[in-house]
């Protein structure tokens, strides 16, 4: 069976907990796509090359969560010869069989628009800056600051800007809470697959 869940929204809005917890209900597979810029964005050098070299073993680095590499994911992620050297990689995920649910920015307009469930997963950006802050602890105004920043950059970019697909359903969590969001992304993809047997 082919079935994907696109999951977009900007950063520390719950997606991966979503993705995570869906994909893990159906027995789908979850590629957290943000790690593949983060991985480019840490192996330094020509940024282009690090993508089209982008092995494996890029990925299981320890420092790839930090706010750094948020930023350097968000810098590399602009360039488009960057964002096409992953595009295949992404789209094969989303479309083997057994079912995947693909976490990231341009899920659901670029990479699948094909998704059979699409979620734009939000929440306001002092919300998403405390979330973050309690992972990372420093100074939550600045941290709210990062977190503008990399907004500003993601939606603002030329090439597949963080935005919601037409058909998406959007969440906001700071209104929903991430179970309740959960649980709503469960219904849905219920009624999709309900929809086709
Ligand atoms: O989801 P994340 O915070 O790990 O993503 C890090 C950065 O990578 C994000 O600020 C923008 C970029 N990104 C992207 O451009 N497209 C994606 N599908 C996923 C991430």
């Amino acid at each position: 069976m082919i079935f994907t869940v696109a999951i977009d929204g900007p950063a520390a809005a719950g997606k991966g907990t979503i993705g995570r917890a869906v994909a893990a209900r159906f027995g789908f597979s979850h590629l957290d796509t943000g790690l593949l810029y983060r991985a480019v964005g840490a192996k330094g050098g020509d940024p282009v090359a690090a993508a089209e070299g982008l092995e494996p073993s890029d990925l299981a680095r320890d420092d790839l969560r930090s706010l750094e590499a948020g930023q350097a994911a968000s810098r590399v992620a602009v360039i488009p010869q960057v964002r096409a050297a992953l595009v295949e990689f992404q789209r094969r995920f989303a479309r083997a069989e057994g079912g995947a649910v693909l976490d990231g920015r341009d899920i659901g307009t670029v990479i699948c628009p094909e998704a059979e469930v699409k979620l734009y997963v939000t929440a306001s950006a002092e919300v998403r800056a405390h979330r973050r802050w309690l992972e990372v602890g420093g100074d939550e105004a600045v941290v709210l600051a990062e977190v503008r920043e990399r907004d500003a950059r993601d939606m603002g970019r030329a090439d597949a800007p963080l935005r919601a697909a037409a058909d998406a359903f959007v969440m906001d969590t700071s209104v929903l809470s991430v179970d309740k969001a959960v649980a709503r992304a469960i219904e849905l993809v219920e009624q999709k697959l309900g929809e086709r047997a």
